[in-house]
């Protein structure tokens, strides 16, 4: 199937009641491996690379290797610019063919963040290109943004409705104690400030910093309108231990595929866990298929 925008994919999921996991993706393999573990549980998925993977593998290259290996199955898949700061990079996302951008405007002061939320929306809502904006700070190490614990500020309630209302925004991640990374005890989500959140907006939120949640925690947060889950850290830890353990094991291997299949088994299992943690197993509307 031809990649969606996210946009109706998260309204639907918001609706219906589930998530839908936005896997970080920062090789070429593992658009393959996310889509296989996807297809197998039939779920829609979300792939998503940062400004570093766009600058690694290159924007119109992955758009094609999506685009075609999407093209094997039946579910919705949606491309995602995950944590972009630079205006540049967007349009050049979106001018390859991405369904969905973020403009992480979320360092500036508000004001600003509306400006540049809206100069994302002017370009991409024309050409059914979903934008994603946040507001707070959402502590810890994405690529080349790094948010000290210490720095991390949750999202205002009432800024998120004003927010909307200003900029159009249609998929918003409020900042609500998630962070990106492993954490060292149980993270400490405000559930009360979802709620609060969710009470005066009704566009899907978006819950950054989704590995090593518990799985009652992101539950949580999807029934109070967390659409999209962000996995990244734990699928890559999962595939670089299988590989390190390999070496490990044998060391004078020399076979790519020999490592590479035992990372893609590794990896799949843990994408195929977060897809039934937000309950988007079997949710693939029936015209899909
Ligand atoms: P994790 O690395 O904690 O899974 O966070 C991913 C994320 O939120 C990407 O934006």
């Amino acid at each position: 199937m031809a990649l969606l925008s996210t946009t109706p994919m998260l309204e639907i999921a918001k609706r219906n009641k589930h998530g839908i996991v936005a896997f970080n993706v920062h090789s070429f393999d593992s658009i393959f491996w996310v889509l296989e573990a996807a297809d197998e549980l039939k779920s829609p998925v979300i792939l998503q690379t940062t400004v570093g993977t766009v600058k690694s593998l290159g924007a119109k290259n992955i758009v094609e290797v999506v685009t075609a290996a999407a093209d094997h199955y039946n579910i919705p898949v949606g491309l995602h610019l995950d944590h972009c700061t630079d205006f540049e990079v967007i349009k050049e996302a979106i001018r390859a063919g991405y369904t969905s951008v973020m403009i992480d405007a979320s360092m500036h002061p508000f004001e600003e963040n509306v400006v540049k939320t809206k100069q994302v929306i002017d370009l991409a809502k024309s050409l059914g290109v979903n934008v994603e904006a946040e507001l707070g700070k959402v502590g810890g190490v994405e690529d080349d943004i790094v948010v000290a614990e210490e720095d991390a500020q949750k999202a205002v309630p009432e800024e998120c409705k004003q927010f909307i209302e200003l900029t159009g925004v249609p998929t918003l991640a409020p900042a609500i104690g998630t962070a990106h990374g492993i954490y060292k005890g149980n993270p400490d989500i405000d559930f009360e400030r979802i709620a609060a959140i969710a009470k005066l907006v009704d566009i899907p939120l978006v819950l950054h910093g989704g590995s090593a949640v518990p799985d009652e925690d992101v539950h949580r947060c999807v029934s109070l309108g967390m659409a999209k889950v962000n996995v990244s850290t734990e699928l890559k830890n999962a595939y670089s231990e299988a590989i390190r353990q390999h070496f490990i094991d044998e060391p004078d291997s020399l076979d790519p595929r020999s490592y590479l299949q035992k990372a893609k088994e590794a990896a799949k299992e843990i994408a195929k866990s977060k897809i039934r943690m937000v309950g988007s197993e079997g949710k693939v509307i029936p015209s899909f298929l």
